[in-house]
């Protein structure tokens, strides 16, 4: 794993778009996979930035995002869906046809899932992956479990993920279920971005970095992919020898 640490989130989000317009730029129909939550807001914001100065285009990019809450509109103002389209998607010059969810709201989750990795396959397999992680080691919405994961999935929520996202849901309670890729689904990108930023992500960052490889920190798994780059603030560093 490539470690980099950063004065703060701006400074991330400034190299993270630097990683994007390299890739962008050597091969512009490109695809990425996305994630959502606070920590790759700068990051979308240096996206939109170098694409409304020319620098990079995402008319070719096709785009995966990791998860969507189960139970809500995808028009909800609180989906994963709205929040890509708040962030990143309403700024840049993406072709709508090119953007992939899955569907929180699926009768049949087992074929949600074979559609989205079948999609997955067709682009080509995902470029890059950027990932967040939860302050439990979660990734996407894999949460602490007995085995990892494969392919796409619903997922019962926990109560330290509760307890972490209700805030971006105000008074209203937060879904309890979620649609999430799998760690396979993860892994088998080509390149994977994990940002961190902040103290409350130090634990599972130091927990990472440990090396010790178990369900149980399910960030734990990108020590055996050939290709992660971490990005850090000194917050989230706080913890690494
Ligand atoms: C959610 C998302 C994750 C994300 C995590 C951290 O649980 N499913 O993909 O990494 O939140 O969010 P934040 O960046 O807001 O701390």
């Amino acid at each position: 794993m490539d470690i980099r640490i950063f004065n703060d989130a701006e400074e991330i989000g400034v190299a993270a778009a630097e990683l994007y317009r390299e890739l962008l730029t050597e091969k512009p129909n490109a695809v990425l996979g996305l994630a959502t939550g606070a920590t790759p807001v700068p990051t979308y914001k240096n996206l939109i930035k170098l694409c409304n100065e020319g620098k990079i285009s995402f008319k070719d990019v096709t785009t995966f995002n990791l998860d969507e809450y189960c139970d809500l509109d995808k028009n909800d103002k609180n989906s994963y869906y709205t929040f890509m389209h708040e962030n990143l998607f309403n700024s840049i010059d993406i072709m709508e046809e090119n953007v992939n969810f899955l569907d929180g709201n699926t009768a049949d989750c087992d074929a949600e899932s074979k559609r989205y990795a079948e999609a997955i396959k067709a682009a080509g397999g995902i470029d890059l992956q950027l990932l967040g992680i939860g302050t439990n080691g979660h990734i996407a919405f894999n949460e602490p479990a007995d085995k990892f994961t494969d392919e796409a999935f619903k997922v019962t929520l926990t109560q330290s993920t509760i307890n972490s996202n209700q805030k971006y849901f105000g008074d209203v309670p937060m879904p309890r279920y979620a649609m999430t890729m799998g760690i396979g689904s993860i892994m088998r990108s080509k390149k994977i971005l994990l940002i961190a930023t902040g103290e409350s992500k130090a634990n599972a960052i130091k927990a990472l970095i440990s090396g010790n490889v178990t369900p149980q920190i399910p960030c734990s798994i990108l020590n055996e992919h050939p290709d992660t780059v971490i990005m850090l603030d000194k917050e989230a560093a706080s913890l690494i020898k």
